[in-house]
């Protein structure tokens, strides 16, 4: 009979039997469920020789970086790179405002930056590096076959659309056969942590498409602390397994507001927090009482510079979507 067990088993063997003795597996990880489910299964399989890379784009959240470096190295004992790119993203995106130039220009870094990496593994490594890993999923699957033909099984979304081609890489997807929770059953069955695997995804692009105009690094640290107080309220409050999604988003706008005796010009924060099954359609989110949004806007006015005024998204998708960008 069908059990995540042996289901993991299996799959650990097979895994085992398709790659030689003495060679070696690379594959992006994000600090999301999928990719860290996913490497977790190549550590048991291969152990060393299997490399997660992390692209540290400069747009990631607070501690981010560190915070996947302690999930994945220290407490699942994978062989992980963590790259700061900071520079090399913030530099290419200077300048650019438009959403779906920015999206271009992020995925393409990023799998500049990543095939870098795997070169220097590639040739710092005795045995082949055949196999990349993804952490495709089911519905995955399904809908590259069902809408894009079954010739184009990546979505450029997913980040590491060029990689297969440029690198003449096979794919490794041990979660291919899985729907997402029981990815989060296997996560846990795999001893990663309740709060990892229950994680609000986090798109790609990260705060790149939640600072609407141009990204530069101001930008940045205003919308990250806002992001922070904002999920870390969530958390406070016990609101974050309620919602499917939520984050804090930077507006190309400036308002007119007081402090003191002064009148202040500042930016704006739009709060969003949604609910949703699948993704395809959302809600916002409904259940937040009148003295979180007080306390989470007075922190965010009071707490992040050049902020003085906070809004609540009260959109749905469609015809919002979830993303502002
Ligand atoms: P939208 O904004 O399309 O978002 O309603 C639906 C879900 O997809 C995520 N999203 C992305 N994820 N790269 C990603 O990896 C992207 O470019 C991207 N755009 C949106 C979004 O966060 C939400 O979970």
């Amino acid at each position: 009979s069908w059990s995540m067990e042996n289901f993991v088993d299996k799959e650990i063997l097979r895994i085992r039997k398709m790659i030689g003795p003495e060679d070696h597996v690379i594959g992006a990880v994000s600090g999301g469920v999928d990719s860290t489910v996913a490497a977790k299964v190549l550590k048991e399989a291969i152990g060393d020789r299997f490399h997660a890379i992390m692209v540290d784009n400069g747009l990631l959240r607070l501690n981010e970086a560190e915070i996947v470096r302690e999930n994945l190295k220290e407490h699942l004992g994978i062989r992980l790179t963590v790259i700061d790119a900071s520079d090399e993203f913030l530099q290419k995106l200077s300048g650019v405002s438009d959403p779906e130039k920015k999206r271009k220009i992020i995925g393409n870094t990023f799998i500049h930056v990543f095939e870098r990496e795997a070169d220097r593994i590639l040739k710092t490594t005795s045995g082949k590096v055949e196999y990349l890993l993804q952490g495709t999923l089911y519905p995955d699957v399904i809908e590259s076959i069902s809408f894009k033909g079954p010739s184009q099984t990546i979505k450029t979304h997913h980040n590491v659309g060029g990689l297969l081609e440029d690198m003449k890489l096979k794919l490794i997807e041990p979660l291919r056969e899985l729907f997402k929770d029981e990815v989060r059953s296997l996560g846990e069955l795999l001893g990663i942590e309740r709060s990892l695997v229950w994680r609000h995804p986090f798109p790609g692009p990260g705060l790149g498409i939640r600072i609407l105009g141009e990204v530069n690094r101001t930008q940045l640290e205003i919308a990250r602390k806002a992001d922070h107080i904002f999920i870390t309220e969530i958390r406070n409050h016990g609101y974050y397994d309620k919602i499917s999604q939520a984050f804090a988003a930077l507006l190309p706008v400036k308002a007119v507001g007081v402090m003191g005796d002064q009148r202040t010009h500042e930016q704006v924060i739009a709060l969003r927090a949604i609910t949703t099954s699948d993704f395809m359609t959302a809600d916002w989110f409904d259940g937040f009482s009148v003295k979180f949004l007080k306390l989470v806007s007075s922190r965010i006015c009071n707490e992040v510079a050049g902020v003085n005024r906070v809004l609540y998204d009260i959109s749905s998708k469609p015809p919002a979507t979830v993303e502002m960008e």
